[in-house]
């Protein structure tokens, strides 16, 4: 296929990929209002000026995607990839779920677990349905349908915005590559990995690299072994652990990676993981982190993170959405920090100096 056509499928997957997570959300938007009328607070309506960025921001993202799968950042295979290779299975199942999240909404319960999962020794912060996900992060169930949740909110960009830590990724490494003995001496931990999405994309981006996941879900992380057997390369190795205390000894990573974790966590512990990601980083190592955006990159959007807050039980994110994070780094001992934002997600990349002692 030449280039343009390959673009062309791509925008046209991608296309198709909106329009389904679009038609879901108003289809079951609506029949919640029969079954199980909301009663929270009402959300707020995105001005046209908001929804022609947001447009904009749609487009400017996917073009970022496909000039970096064209510069060979990654296989432009991951463009077409989808969020389940078990959509006809877990679609129904994410459906059959929705009446239970609703009435856990209404109810406004977010700290239910089946009799079955074993809640001790998880931080309390950590023991919540976050977005009235049934059992949380700990059942094999939440687990299988996270990934499609994911991509239906973010309307088919959830893997194309985690794709965007790693260009600046692969440029900020590759002094440190240059001075290894093999590619595979290459040491990069992707904190809080979850289903192995991001794993995946560096896997595409560091073939021969060796890579690492670190996660508290135990049934998150079966599902990112799943993921990850089937690609070709080494396995990441994944490890059940708490990123407050990351289970690895000191400037052991030349690189190290978190996606979508900080919004879920009290301002004190986002402090605590950056300090322990600055411990296991090589002096001269660089972080690359990815989350929501914030209310400082766009206030025409500041009603659409206020409904998040709103629709799902996302109690750190009002805190998140104004934190300092750059002081947060500093305050770690990071330097260099740089920012920028794509769609809805905003990113961080950041150094621990050369010359700093382990
Ligand atoms: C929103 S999900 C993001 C997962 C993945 N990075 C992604 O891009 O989809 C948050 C993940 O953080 C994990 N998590 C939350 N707190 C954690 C902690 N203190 N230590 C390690 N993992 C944690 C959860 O188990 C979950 O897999």
């Amino acid at each position: 296929m030449t280039d343009s056509l390959t673009k062309l499928a791509f925008q046209t997957v991608q296309q198709g990929k909106n329009y389904f997570a679009i038609a879901h959300k108003m289809v079951s938007g609506q029949i919640r209002e029969w079954i199980a009328p909301r009663v929270e607070q009402q959300t707020q309506s995105l001005s046209p000026q908001a929804l022609q960025k947001f447009q904009k921001r749609v487009d400017e993202i996917l073009e970022r995607d496909w000039q970096d799968a064209e510069a060979g950042v990654y296989s432009t295979d991951l463009l077409f990839e989808g969020a389940t290779d078990t959509f006809w299975w877990d679609y129904p199942l994410l459906c059959w779920e929705l009446p239970q999240v609703w009435e856990k909404a209404n109810r406004r319960s977010y700290r239910e677990f089946s009799s079955q999962i074993d809640t001790r020794g998880y931080p309390n912060y950590y023991l919540q349905n976050f977005h009235y996900q049934i059992d949380g992060y700990l059942s094999d169930r939440s687990a299988e349908l996270y990934d499609l949740q994911v991509e239906i909110l973010f309307n088919g960009l959830g893997d194309t915005m985690r794709r965007r830590i790693l260009a600046p990724l692969k440029q900020k490494t590759a002094s440190l590559a240059a001075h290894l003995e093999t590619p595979r001496d290459l040491r990069i931990l992707d904190v809080a990995c979850g289903t192995g999405r991001t794993l995946k994309g560096l896997r595409s981006t560091f073939p021969e690299a060796s890579l690492f996941g670190v996660d508290l879900s135990p049934t998150y992380l079966r599902k990112a072994n799943q993921l990850l057997c089937a690609q070709p390369g080494e396995l990441p190795q994944l490890l059940q652990g708490n990123a407050e205390a990351l289970p690895y000894r000191d400037a052991f990573f030349h690189a190290v990676t978190c996606v979508f974790l900080f919004h879920e966590l009290p301002s004190p512990v986002r402090q605590n993981v950056l300090n322990e990601m600055f411990r296991v980083l090589q002096p001269g190592g660089v972080v690359a982190i990815c989350d929501s955006i914030q209310v400082e990159d766009d206030p025409d959007l500041k009603p659409a993170l206020e409904n998040f807050q709103t629709l799902f039980h996302e109690p750190y994110y009002r805190d998140y959405i104004q934190d300092d994070l750059p002081a947060k780094l500093q305050k770690a001992g990071f330097t260099s920090v740089s920012t920028y934002s794509y769609f809805m997600s905003k990113y961080w990349v950041a150094h621990k100096k050369a010359t700093t002692m382990a």
